[in-house]
């Protein structure tokens, strides 16, 4: 596996980290522990020995279930948690609202202030059964909490030993910029942004951003949950508890034209790499500068050794160049589907600001 520097912290990373959100069930038509703990575990056989969790999947579930899989390897692997996104505490503005995997509803709410933040590190060393995290990220900017707040705490939790790395996820370039203020001398170590071949955004201003202050950035999604491994064909439904049967990517047009451009752009780089279409997704946003490492998903011990090995496959420029043209030119439809209850909630809101 080959490793790099978590940007001007002490970490070294793997190139590909295991994300352990679909692990937690959630908002993934639910998860089974004994096949995500075989995952974790070929993972760190694999070297891919970095895991990125957070409170919020699966309500605990992903953090305890990672703590299981790890649980007598601690020396073995890095430990990536969040803070920030409540569910059990009243304050703070809505991130979402959904059912979970019992049919219980959730409201999952912003909150990044001190004492939230102390709280959810105390709960996740619990959770995953070790006594520091290697790097905890805000998972997302909560608004209603001053950056320097949470970043003081953040700062406290570093000096008595229970948080090692501090990172944030979700960040535009200004408050990265505040992020790394309140830091003082202490190095951002990291954001966590969305990045795939049909998500781009970042290499507007994050990335070069990121490598020009040389913060490391750990992407997210790479695989577009999946869809971009081709294994997502017109056939495959998805239930209502999984979040795909909703995600704009995965709605019956675009997976077509993904599936196509796949077929027409990835498929030949994969054969002369003897590799699969997903590895070559991975390794194309681990070619981009300023990318530090990709963090995929796996539900299965053999995802996660297909994952861990597409760190391996280095992609020439042109072969970079011509999976970013297939991909651009694609006229695909990401406009939001917006729910009935949230057009009521905009519509409230508009007509109480007047
Ligand atoms: N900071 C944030 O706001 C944020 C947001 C999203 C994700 N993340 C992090 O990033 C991680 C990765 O993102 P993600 O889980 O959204 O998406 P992803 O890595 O793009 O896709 C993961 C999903 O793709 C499928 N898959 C994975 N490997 C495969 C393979 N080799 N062959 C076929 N299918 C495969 C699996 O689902 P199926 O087997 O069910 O198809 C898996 O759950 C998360 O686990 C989480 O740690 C962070």
């Amino acid at each position: 596996m080959r490793h790099a520097r978590l940007g001007r912290s002490d970490l070294r990373v793997p190139r590909v980290v295991f994300g352990a959100w679909a692990i937690g069930g959630w908002g993934w038509g639910g998860a089974d522990d004994e096949a995500s703990i075989r995952a974790v575990q070929a993972s760190i056989e694999v070297g891919a020995n970095a895991f990125d969790t957070a409170p919020v999947y699966g309500f605990g579930r992903s953090e305890e279930v990672l703590g299981r899989a790890i649980r007598g390897r601690r020396a073995d692997v890095l430990l990536f948690t969040k803070v920030g996104l409540r569910w059990d505490d009243a304050r703070g503005d809505v991130a979402f609202d959904a059912l979970d995997d019992r049919g219980v509803r959730r409201v999952v709410r912003r909150n990044a202030r001190a004492d939230s933040v102390r709280l959810e590190v105390e709960r996740s060393l619990a959770r995953l059964g070790v006594e520091t995290l290697d790097l905890v990220q805000v998972h997302w900017p909560d608004p209603r909490t001053p950056v320097a707040e949470t970043m003081a705490t953040l700062l406290d939790l570093r000096r008595e030993g229970k948080v090692r790395e501090i990172g944030v996820s979700n960040f535009d370039v200004p408050l990265l910029r505040v992020a790394q203020e309140a830091l003082g001398a202490v190095p951002l170590a990291s954001t966590q942004p969305k990045y795939s071949l049909v998500a781009r955004d970042i290499e507007r201003d994050v990335l070069p951003h990121c490598a020009r202050e040389d913060i490391g950035v750990i992407v997210y999604s790479p695989l577009e949950q999946g869809l971009l491994t081709g294994r997502v064909g017109a056939a495959r439904a998805f239930g209502e508890a999984d979040g795909r049967s909703r995600r704009a990517t995965f709605r019956a047009r675009n997976r077509a034209l993904v599936n196509a451009a796949l077929e027409l752009a990835a498929a030949p780089v994969a054969r002369a790499h003897a590799a699969t279409l997903g590895q070559v997704a991975i390794a194309w946003v681990l070619a981009q500068r300023g990318v530090t490492a990709a963090i995929v998903g796996a539900r299965t011990a053999e995802q996660a050794r297909e994952n861990a090995a597409a760190a391996e496959l280095d992609l020439s420029a042109p072969e970079s160049d011509a999976l970013r043209a297939a991909f651009e030119s694609l006229p695909l439809d990401l406009t939001r589907a917006v729910s009935f209850s949230a057009r009521i909630r905009g519509l409230v809101g508009r007509l109480l600001r007047r």
